[in-house]
């Protein structure tokens, strides 16, 4: 929204008293004067018109998660833990996550109530490179790489898969690049090679990759530059 809608509608105040009162300097957004009505403001932004409080800012939060095998991605569940429930947070109520994963995978996942900052991060989705450590039930074929790399096409969704970079580690292990993230597609993937995904783990989603003591089950706050880059609104 931009400032001056939002001081207009405070007490029906009006278009053109809000206009007034900003080129007044009466308007503080997070205790700065600003004159510009376009400015836009959320409601992580403290805006104030004289000494009045016209919105209190609210907590912003980015959070990244290991999550556990056997964890739903979901913020509410009646028979599962979910992943908000390992969240010691007063304001966790208010999370969404920014990227799944099924429940048997592990990983790394973004928690956040700041609507903008996951439509970004999602937005620029086939962009930000999602990479993955696989375990197979019977051993890579060499052959997979270029499958791969070719894409598979998904009936249900009448789409073909963008080029995915495989890279085969040992007989059943590989790290896999995703640039975009279809429903189960790692397990149907490697279905469309007549193999089976038996352990899969998310190490990172573009630049924030999941830290060595981040331990199954913990969470830590991104830092303000994490937050920047991931969205990758710098
Ligand atoms: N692909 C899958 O099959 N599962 C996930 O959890 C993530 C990607």
């Amino acid at each position: 929204m931009k400032l001056d809608r939002l001081i207009a509608s405070h007490q029906s105040m009006g278009r053109q008293a809000a206009h007034h009162a900003i080129a007044a300097r009466r308007v503080r957004v997070d205790g700065v004067w600003v004159t510009d009505g376009h400015q836009p403001v959320d409601r992580f932004n403290l805006v104030q018109l004289d000494d009045a409080v016209i919105q209190p800012a609210e907590r912003a939060l980015y959070l990244m998660l290991h999550k556990p095998v056997g964890i739903l991605s979901a913020t509410k569940d009646d028979q599962h833990p979910t992943v908000v429930d390992l969240i010691d947070d007063p304001d966790k109520h208010t999370l969404h996550i920014a990227g799944r994963l099924d429940r048997s995978t592990s990983g790394l996942v973004l928690l956040t109530n700041d609507g903008r900052w996951s439509k970004r991060l999602m937005a620029a989705e086939e962009k930000v490179p999602k990479v993955y450590l696989v375990e197979t039930l019977d051993p890579i074929a060499p052959d997979a790489v270029a499958a791969f790399a070719h894409g598979f096409y998904f009936h249900t969704e009448d789409i073909t898969t963008l080029p995915a970079e495989l890279v085969i580690l040992d007989e059943r292990h590989a790290r896999l690049t995703l640039h975009e993230g279809r429903y189960h597609q790692v397990k149907r993937m490697f279905h469309r090679v007549s193999n089976r995904v038996i352990n899969l783990h998310r190490e990172s989603i573009g630049p924030l990759a999941l830290p060595a003591d981040l331990p199954p089950g913990a969470w830590r706050a991104l830092t303000p530059q994490e937050v920047v880059a991931a969205s990758g609104n710098g």
